[in-house]
């Protein structure tokens, strides 16, 4: 499958856009798109660009897999692996102009923190991949990882929090569940400026 990349077998290469694409549109990137709401339905919306989903679950992967093939979308790419290495291996700097993270894994246990990714190493990634004036989004329905992210991402990013309200649509799955639930969703979206050096 052409819109597949495996990096288990070409190796950790960094990633040609343009090739890989077929054109120069910007490119989006989420990390842990789960079944691929908010992959999907984006690149449906807007075929003008680019994204690339990275999804360490082999389950998950699978099921965006069939469902893009389903829809024929042609400006998806898709990596079953883990988002971290992605990001430092196979990104090119200044080459992303939209980061996602919904729901990441909060990994609440204390020795099991340093697998976030929000974390000193991944944010200096993902200031050196996007573009300048590029923007991300960090959702999560975790208080104790929302408080230990807002200020981390500040340090390397301009950045806004904020609590979606009743009136914004859910954007993923975990988001409709959580929000049906009535659980409090946490967001922080993130800007990369000149004058936020890490
Ligand atoms: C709680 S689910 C959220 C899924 C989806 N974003 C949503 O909001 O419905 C977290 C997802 O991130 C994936 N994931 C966790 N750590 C990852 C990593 N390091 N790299 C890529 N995907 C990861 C998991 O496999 C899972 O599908």
């Amino acid at each position: 499958m052409e819109f597949v990349i495996n990096p288990r077998e070409t190796g950790f290469i960094r990633l040609d856009f343009a090739e890989l694409f077929g054109n120069r549109n910007p490119v989006v990137l989420e990390v842990g798109s789960g079944k691929g709401r908010f992959l999907i339905a984006s690149a449906i919306e807007r075929p003008d660009l680019n994204f690339i989903g990275i999804e360490k679950s082999l389950h998950y992967y699978r099921v965006i897999r069939d469902r893009v093939t389903k829809r024929g979308l042609r400006n998806v790419r898709l990596i079953n692996h883990d988002a971290f290495l992605i990001l430092q291996k196979m990104i090119n700097d200044n080459s992303i102009s939209e980061i996602y993270m919904y729901f990441p894994d909060p990994w609440p246990k204390r020795r099991e923190q340093k697998r976030r990714i929000i974390r000193p190493e991944a944010l200096t990634e993902m200031r050196r991949v996007l573009v300048d004036g590029g923007s991300g989004i960090y959702v999560t329905d975790h208080r104790e990882y929302f408080d230990a992210a807002a200020p981390l991402i500040a340090q390397f990013f301009r950045s806004e929090t904020r609590i979606p309200g009743p009136s914004d649509p859910p954007r993923t799955n975990y988001e409709a569940k959580y929000r049906a639930e009535g659980r409090e969703i946490y967001e922080v979206r993130f800007w990369k400026t000149r004058n936020v050096e890490c």
